[in-house]
């Protein structure tokens, strides 16, 4: 059953309303004042309001507003002996199904509310279309299904229900980022804030205020009261990145805080509580860094409750093809190219699978956008790539087996391509490596730079 609010400070005309509707089975409730249907509907939210529009205390708008705030599918229905016709404007404009006129005739006020609950089921459906469009920006967004990464994810899932503290390594560009909101997305807190505060790039002497507030008159420039990022967390989580980076003065503050669970402005005597999942993020090797002196060794083992590593890309198999992919539907869909929606030729793929990536899954990201901008064929092929992917430049000898399937030719190639970056440009050494004369590989090297101005 619908539940349909009645509201009117007159109680004649809600009964007359309410009389109206009572034998098409809705749940019905009266209401003389707009306040107390703003409680009820906390409880039990409304499809349909039928309201009056000049009310003491709120006005019919007022009442609209605040109701959508925390039910923003409730559809409405404004009988009025005094709005105007711009009031009736203003009104359609938020929505309000229809305006009717004191006292309002039974047959047209039923067929306003057979249309508003229709409304209303289409508002509810399409809130809960954007709600599951969110999700898929979220966690079902991470792509990945190679073991190592398969482990991250799970430890993910793991360790996303209870509130210790999460340390995240990895590489730069392995998505540690997005894995801090993976487990903030699964976790009982999704419905608060996750803080990001990228500690390397505030200045030192500003980091401090920032995570935790300072009030007026601590230090010159502290005109007002602030409020820190830590107590912004306040029910959510706060993801630290680049820990690595932070002195031993906001080591030292860190610290406490994780000890007791609260926090003390700048400037201030008091300290307060908050209640906030802690997860940071380094491409530092912390545990180095605590043995030259530079970390503290107590502050790592608070942060280093839960220890999660995400895997460089190089070692994650074929998950560089489903990045690739994913991006370039994404990028493809964004750019208005129009025509055949992009791919990569299976060449192609097999050298972005020999690839070493060093800048992992942004470094994918970086060269799909730019193959997207750039390349005028919907079918990318080898050449399509960029140099330093085509070179394979460093290239570990384990990848080297995915070029078997290359034709001879473009094997070659990357062989020889990639035999002179290990040997920083030596190519003496290169072609000693590779068993052939140093004639041989010049030549070589001569053809694939006539080949390049081609193209
Ligand atoms: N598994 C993944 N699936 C989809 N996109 C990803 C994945 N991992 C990373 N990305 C994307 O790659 C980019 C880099 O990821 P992110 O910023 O999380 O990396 P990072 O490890 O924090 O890098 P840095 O060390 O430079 O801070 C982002 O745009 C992110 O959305
Ligand atoms: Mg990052």
């Amino acid at each position: 059953m619908a539940v349909v609010f009645v509201v009117d400070d007159d109680p004649v005309t809600c009964e007359a309303v309410a009389r109206t509707l009572q034998r098409d089975g809705h749940d019905l409730t009266t209401f003389t004042h707009p306040e107390q249907a703003l409680d009820a509907g906390r409880v039990n939210p409304p499809a349909v309001v039928i309201t009056d529009f000049a009310m003491p205390g709120l006005n019919g708008l007022e009442f609209l507003l605040e109701l959508r705030r925390y039910s923003p599918a409730t559809t409405f229905i404004v009988v009025s002996g005094q709005a105007t016709v711009e009031d009736a404007v203003s009104l359609m404009k938020h929505g309000v199904v229809d305006v009717q006129v004191k006292p309002p005739r039974a047959r047209s006020l039923r067929k306003a509310v057979t249309l508003a609950l229709k409304q209303h089921e289409l508002a509810a459906e399409n809130l809960r279309l954007r709600q599951d469009l969110r999700g898929l920006r979220g966690v079902s967004r991470v792509v990945g299904a190679s073991r190592p990464f398969s482990a991250t994810m799970r430890m993910v899932e793991k360790v996303a229900g209870n509130p210790s503290t999460v340390l995240i390594t990895g590489e730069t560009g392995t998505g540690k980022e997005v894995i801090a909101e993976s487990i903030h997305e699964l976790s009982p807190r999704a419905d608060h804030r996750l803080v990001k505060v990228h500690c390397a790039a505030i200045p030192e002497t500003l980091l401090e205020s920032e995570l935790f507030g300072h009030i007026r008159g601590s230090f010159t420039g502290a005109i007002r009261d602030k409020v820190g990022l830590f107590e912004e967390a306040h029910q959510g989580s706060i993801f630290l990145d680049e820990i690595g980076e932070i002195t031993p003065n906001v080591q030292a503050k860190l610290l406490r805080v994780l000890q007791t669970g609260e926090v003390q402005r700048v400037g201030d005597t008091k300290t307060r509580k908050v209640d906030t999942r802690v997860m940071a993020a380094t491409h530092r090797d912390l545990q180095k860094a605590v043995a030259e002196g530079e970390f503290r060794e107590d502050l790592f083992y608070r942060l280093n409750v839960i220890p999660i590593h995400v895997p460089p890309l190089r070692e994650r198999g074929d998950d560089v093809l489903l990045l690739a992919r994913r991006f370039l539907a994404v990028e493809w869909e964004r750019s208005d190219r129009g025509g055949e929606p992009m791919s990569f030729s299976a060449e192609a793929e097999k050298v972005l699978l020999g690839y070493s990536w060093p800048g992992n899954v942004r470094e994918v990201q970086n060269i799909v956008t730019r193959l997207v901008a750039l390349c005028d064929r919907s079918v990318i092929g080898v050449d399509d790539l960029p140099d330093s992917v085509r070179s394979g430049k460093g290239v570990p000898a384990s990848k080297i087996d995915a070029l078997k399937e290359l034709s001879l030719e473009q094997a070659e190639r990357l062989l020889i391509l990639n035999a002179i970056s290990r040997n920083q440009g030596n190519k003496k050494q290169a072609a000693r490596q590779l068993g052939i004369g140093l004639a041989t590989l010049y030549r070589k090297l001569q053809s694939y730079e006539a080949d390049t101005g081609e193209a």
